[in-house]
């Protein structure tokens, strides 16, 4: 079987670690890439990613002259979070019959937000014959696809907890910056104002997907404002010092109602200098299941091994959009990407 081919949209700080995770791999091949960063554009795609060596690969921003030029299988996109942002992107590569693997958060489950943009994609890509999905760790995994999975073994399900706890002083320097550390609170909530400052995006696409995969009918669904973590001791990070009382990070709530009940709560913290990290999820059901996994997933390696390991899943899939509770389950692409893959590349 021929080798995968693979175009990267997006060679930041995640496309560039699903590109080095990807050189690992047997059974696929990077064939091009795309971003618009000045300093990336026209640049060789290993000096792009500081491996060391040239990998004949030059870094372009135009789509068009990507896709006409290699005879791709799939891209990976890692631009953005937004839907409306990105859908021209991802549009592009199904209109040139690749199938497309996003981290874009709102991707992850379009129904929610942008119904009428999910609907486009799905017929997209069902005229086009190939598969786009969004995922990652959260949402793609986290407060969605594991809390689903543990319901299958509950004969009834009453009310769902899930809460997300990270230590951000052990997370990249551009993810301190990105949820407020160090900031007072007034330049905090101006950010977020400004909508510098974006909160957790995914906590509306998690639940609805929970939602949607037991088959309940919300009443409403209410994300709270993202609000910041004010720190109670001095954090040093390598380059972010949190002062007492200045912002640590930030949290973000959301919960759904049904028959005037609350039946899922998901919490997100992200801030530095928290005690414990954790990933926990209750199910008050028939059984009730408690899992707590400390420390919680590191949210970078999870979301490139989450997008690596969907390459297989997404070629075998059915034409159109899917989302992580459409495909089969979840599992690590350990060596050979091919090794999963149902005979489709040839
Ligand atoms: N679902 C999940 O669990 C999950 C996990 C991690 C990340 N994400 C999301 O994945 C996205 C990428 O994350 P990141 O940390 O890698 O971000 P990043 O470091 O900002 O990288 C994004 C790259 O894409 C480029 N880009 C932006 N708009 C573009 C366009 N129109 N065409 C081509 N390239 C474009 C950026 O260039 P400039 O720098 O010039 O803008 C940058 O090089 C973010 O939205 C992030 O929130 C999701």
């Amino acid at each position: 079987m021929e080798k995968v081919r693979v175009v990267l949209y997006g060679v930041g700080a995640v496309g560039s670690s699903i590109a080095k995770f990807l050189l690992q791999k047997e059974g696929v091949e990077i064939v091009g890439a795309i971003d618009i960063a000045e300093e990336k554009v026209g640049k060789d795609l290993g000096e792009v990613l500081g491996t060391g060596e040239q990998l004949g690969i030059v870094v372009s921003n135009n789509p068009d002259a990507v896709f006409s030029k290699v005879k791709a299988n799939l891209m990976v996109h890692a631009t953005a979070s937004f839907l409306k942002q990105v859908y021209p992107q991802i549009a592009k590569a199904l209109e040139h019959e690749v199938n497309v693997v996003s981290t874009c958060e709102e991707l992850a489950y379009p129904y929610a937000a942008e119904p009428e943009l999910a609907r486009k994609l799905d017929e997209l890509a069902k005229e086009n014959g190939v598969t786009v999905l969004g995922t990652g760790i959260n949402p793609g995994f986290l407060m969605d696809t594991l809390v689903i999975t543990l319901t299958s073994v509950c004969q009834n399900v009453e009310r769902i907890k899930v809460t997300r706890i990270l230590n951000a002083a052990m997370r990249r320097v551009p993810f301190q910056e990105k949820i407020g550390a160090g900031l007072l609170i007034k330049e905090f909530r101006e950010r977020v104002e400004k909508r510098t400052i974006t909160g957790h995006v995914g906590l509306e696409q998690s639940m609805s997907m929970i939602a949607d995969a037991l088959g309940w009918k919300m009443d409403w669904i209410e994300i709270d404002p993202v609000e910041p973590v004010i720190a109670k001791v001095r954090v040093e990070g390598e380059v972010i010092k949190v002062g007492l009382g200045q912002v640590a990070g930030l949290k973000q709530s959301a919960r759904g109602m049904k028959e005037g009940k609350e039946v899922i709560a998901l919490n997100f913290q992200a801030y530095m200098g928290a005690e414990e990290e954790y990933d926990s999820i209750t199910i008050e059901g028939v059984p009730s299941i408690h899992m707590k996994i400390v420390p919680c997933v590191h949210g970078d390696i999870g979301t490139v091994a989450m997008i690596v390991n969907s390459i297989p899943k997404v070629i075998n899939a059915r034409p159109g959009l899917v989302t992580m509770k459409d495909l089969p389950i979840p599992s690590a692409v350990l060596k050979d990407v091919r090794v999963h893959i149902a005979m489709k590349t040839g």
